[in-house]
C-alpha cells in the first residue's frame, strides 16, 4: 500500500495501540494526526515520529466532545486537503460492576461509544469529499466474554461491534469501509500497570488465556488496523478481526495438554 500523501487520524494515539498505529501510518509515508486528551504524550509521539523523518501532528481532542471532534477534523481536512483513514483507539478504562455509578456510565459510554460515533460522523464529509476512506474501530475480546466487574467496559466494547456494523452499512454507498479489530491482551501501559511492570511474572499467567501463550504487542494490532485500511482489504467491511492470539477460539478446556506445545512465550 502506498500511504504517501494519505491522511490518517488515530484517536488515543498518545499511548499503546493508538501510538503504534500512528507510528505504522507515519513510517509508511502517511500524515498521522494524533487525537488525544494527553497533550504531553501526544506531542511526544508526534515529535518522535518527526525526528525519524515521518509526518505527524498532534491535536488535543476529547472524543466525547462532538463539536470539538467536528471542528478539529475539519481543520485537519483543510490543512492537509483530505482525510482518508480513521482508527479509533481512545478508551476510558472504567471497569465497574455492581458498584457502577451514573457518572461511570456517562464517562464510559461518552468516550468509548459516543466518542467513536462522534469521530466517524466528523470524518464522514471529508472522506466523502475524496471519494471514500476506511475506518477501524477498536473493540476487544471483552465484547464477547464475561469478565468480573466489567459491566461498563464490556458493554461499551459490545456496542462498538454492533455500531460499527451499522456504520459500515450506512457508509458503504460512499465507498467508506468500516471494520472492527478486537485485541486480546496486549502489553500496553494499562496492562503493564496491572502487572506492576513485572512482565516476566504475569505473561506466563495471562498468556495462558491465548492459544499462542503470550501477550500481543501494540505493533501487532497496529499492523492489522493498517491492513484493514489498505487496498488489500478493499472488499472487507462490516466485520470484526480478532487480533487475539487465539483467545476467542479457546473454550472451557483452555489450553488442554500443554506438554506437546513447542512454541515459546
Ligand atoms: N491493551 C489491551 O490489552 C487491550 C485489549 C483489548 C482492547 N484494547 C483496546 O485497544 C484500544 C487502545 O488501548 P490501549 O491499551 O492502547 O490504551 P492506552 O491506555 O495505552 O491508550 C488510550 C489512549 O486514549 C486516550 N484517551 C482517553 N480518553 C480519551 C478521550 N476522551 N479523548 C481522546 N483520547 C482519550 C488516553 O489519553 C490514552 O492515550 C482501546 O480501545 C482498548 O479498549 C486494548
Amino acid at each position: 500500500m502506498d500511504w504517501n500523501n494519505k491522511v490518517a487520524i488515530v484517536t488515543g494515539a498518545a499511548s499503546g495501540i493508538g501510538a503504534a498505529t500512528a507510528r505504522e501510518f507515519a513510517l509508511g509515508g502517511a500524515i498521522a494526526v494524533i487525537f488525544d486528551v494527553n497533550e504531553a504524550g501526544g506531542q511526544q509521539v508526534a515529535e518522535q515520529l518527526r525526528a525519524e523523518g515521518a509526518k505527524a501532528e498532534f491535536r488535543r481532542v476529547d472524543v466525547s466532545d462532538a463539536d470539538l471532534c467536528h471542528a478539529t477534523v475539519h481543520q485537519v481536512a483543510e490543512q492537509f486537503g483530505r482525510v482518508d483513514f480513521l482508527v479509533n483507539c481512545a478508551v476510558s478504562f472504567i471497569a465497574k460492576g455492581l458498584d457502577v455509578t451514573t457518572a461511570d456510565w456517562e464517562r464510559s459510554l461518552g468516550v468509548n461509544v459516543r466518542g467513536y460515533a462522534n469521530m466517524v460522523q466528523a470524518c464522514f464529509e471529508p472522506m466523502k469529499a475524496v471519494g471514500g476512506g476506511a475506518i477501524v474501530n477498536t473493540a476487544s475480546i471483552s465484547a464477547h466474554v464475561a469478565q468480573q466487574n466489567r459491566w461498563t467496559y464490556n458493554a461499551c466494547k459490545g456496542a462498538i461491534v454492533t455500531m460499527s456494523k451499522c456504520q459500515a452499512l450506512d457508509l458503504a454507498p460512499y465507498h467508506i469501509r468500516v471494520n472492527i479489530i478486537s485485541p486480546g491482551w496486549i502489553w500496553t501501559p494499562e496492562v503493564a500497570k496491572a502487572a506492576n511492570g513485572d512482565r516476566a511474572k504475569w505473561e506466563p499467567i495471562w498468556g495462558r488465556y491465548h492459544m499462542l501463550r503470550r501477550l500481543g504487542e501494540p505493533r501487532e494490532v497496529a499492523r492489522a488496523a493498517l491492513f484493514l485500511c489498505s487496498d488489500d482489504a478493499s472488499f472487507i467491511t462490516g466485520t470484526e478481526l480478532p487480533v487475539d492470539g487465539g483467545y476467542l477460539g479457546l473454550g472451557s478446556e483452555g489450553l488442554g495438554d500443554t506438554s506437546t506445545f513447542a512454541g515459546t512465550a
